[in-house]
């Protein structure tokens, strides 16, 4: 069969990663798919950066936005980041020239999903944004066909690694936060600017896009309450250890008849609780439905190569053809869910 031919815009650590997983699993994921995946086409802002893969052999936009009319690539996939600016561009040319589109980028999905899922189904292409949320778990998935049946009442957890990977690093070692954050960063843990990830906005994207799929409207992003966990010090930690409790930075959505209330904040929880076991740069997604009850998936949050997993599962389910719509039930016709007044935690 013809291979499915992919155009990776962002070459940093998730589009290396990429390219590195589609490379080294490239039978498998052929065998999976029904036909060969390959990279044809890469852009980035500096062609000569040593990125640890070569890409030499493949064509090289200097402009990302010409990857969308490139005559080689099927499928545009975007791993700049941002909600605005090159990424928004590159993904609404993509999806008007009836190009698929695979993205890891959660402000963009959070702030412009419903309209970019609008265009998408216009255009009969798939928009699909695994890699966006809680890194390497199949979150997306779980929500859109393994949950579909229910009512879901309740979502949210430990969304943001680098946050996790902080609070544990703090806890275990007594280290301090900056430095901690520093490694988070040498790891590729961290958002480009480190601020969205602990301030809880990176949290709070995901959120949004979590509610907006269980429970099938978009969220309104700035009803959203954020609180980051840049105030936590060593004092704060070493009373919540001392009265047996972890500090978790979570989001949490939650449905009710008044509507939907969706925060971000650090939370004491009990040293009992499964989420408190949850540790370093892993995730935890906990969902309650009203057949299913509590479902918790846990899952390193973000790195090159449980990222790139979710990026290249996406890429899979657009080669078999077999991606449901972008946003399920959610078209940018509906209107935002109400949000109402945050509780106590
Ligand atoms: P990086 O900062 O490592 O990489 C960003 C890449 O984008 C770089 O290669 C950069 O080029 C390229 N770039 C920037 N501007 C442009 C432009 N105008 N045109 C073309 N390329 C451009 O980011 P990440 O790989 O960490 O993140 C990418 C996306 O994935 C973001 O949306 C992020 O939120 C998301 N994500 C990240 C995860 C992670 O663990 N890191 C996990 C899940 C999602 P150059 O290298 O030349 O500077
Ligand atoms: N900066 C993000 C995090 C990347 O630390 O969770 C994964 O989305």
């Amino acid at each position: 069969a013809a291979p499915l031919r992919v155009g990776i815009a962002g070459l940093g650590t998730v589009g290396a990663g990429t390219v590195r997983l589609l490379r080294a699993n490239a039978e498998l994921i052929a065998a999976r798919a029904g036909r060969p995946v390959v990279v044809t086409a890469v852009s980035a802002r500096d062609r000569h950066r040593a990125r640890g893969i070569d890409v030499s052999s493949l064509a090289w936009h200097d402009d990302a936005l010409t990857l969308a009319t490139d005559p080689d690539v099927d499928v545009v996939v975007e791993l700049i980041g941002g909600s605005e600016g090159a990424a928004r561009t590159l993904v609404e040319t993509a999806l008007s020239r009836g190009r698929p589109v695979v993205t890891a980028n959660k402000a963009l999905i959070a702030i412009h999903g419903a309209g970019l899922a609008s265009a998408a189904e216009r255009a009969g292409v798939a928009l699909a944004f695994e890699a966006a949320v809680a890194g390497g778990i199949p979150v997306i998935k779980a929500l859109r066909e393994g949950l579909a049946a229910d009512r879901l009442v309740r979502i949210g957890g430990i969304l943001n690694g680098t946050c996790n990977y902080i609070l544990t690093a703090m806890r275990e070692t007594g280290r301090g936060f900056a430095s901690v954050l520093e490694e988070a960063q040498a790891l590729g843990y961290a958002e480009t600017d480190p601020s969205t990830d602990v301030d809880g906005i990176d949290t709070a994207h995901k959120l949004a896009i979590l509610a907006a799929l269980a429970f099938g409207r978009p969220v309104d992003f700035d009803s959203v309450h954020i609180e980051g966990i840049r105030r936590i010090g060593a004092a704060d930690i070493a009373f919540a250890t001392e009265l047996g409790y972890r500090i978790k930075l979570l989001g949490i959505a939650r449905r009710s008849d008044q509507g939907v209330e969706t925060r971000v904040h650090p939370c004491l929880v009990p040293n009992t609780a499964p989420i408190a076991q949850v540790e370093g740069v892993f995730n935890a997604v906990v969902a309650e439905g009203e057949f299913v009850g509590r479902v918790m998936l846990e899952g390193r949050g973000a790195g090159a190569g449980p990222t790139a997993t979710a990026v290249v599962g996406d890429l899979i389910d657009i080669a078999r053809g077999s991606l449901v719509p972008a946003w399920g039930a959610i078209s940018g016709s509906l209107s935002k869910l109400t949000s109402v007044p945050m509780s106590a935690c």
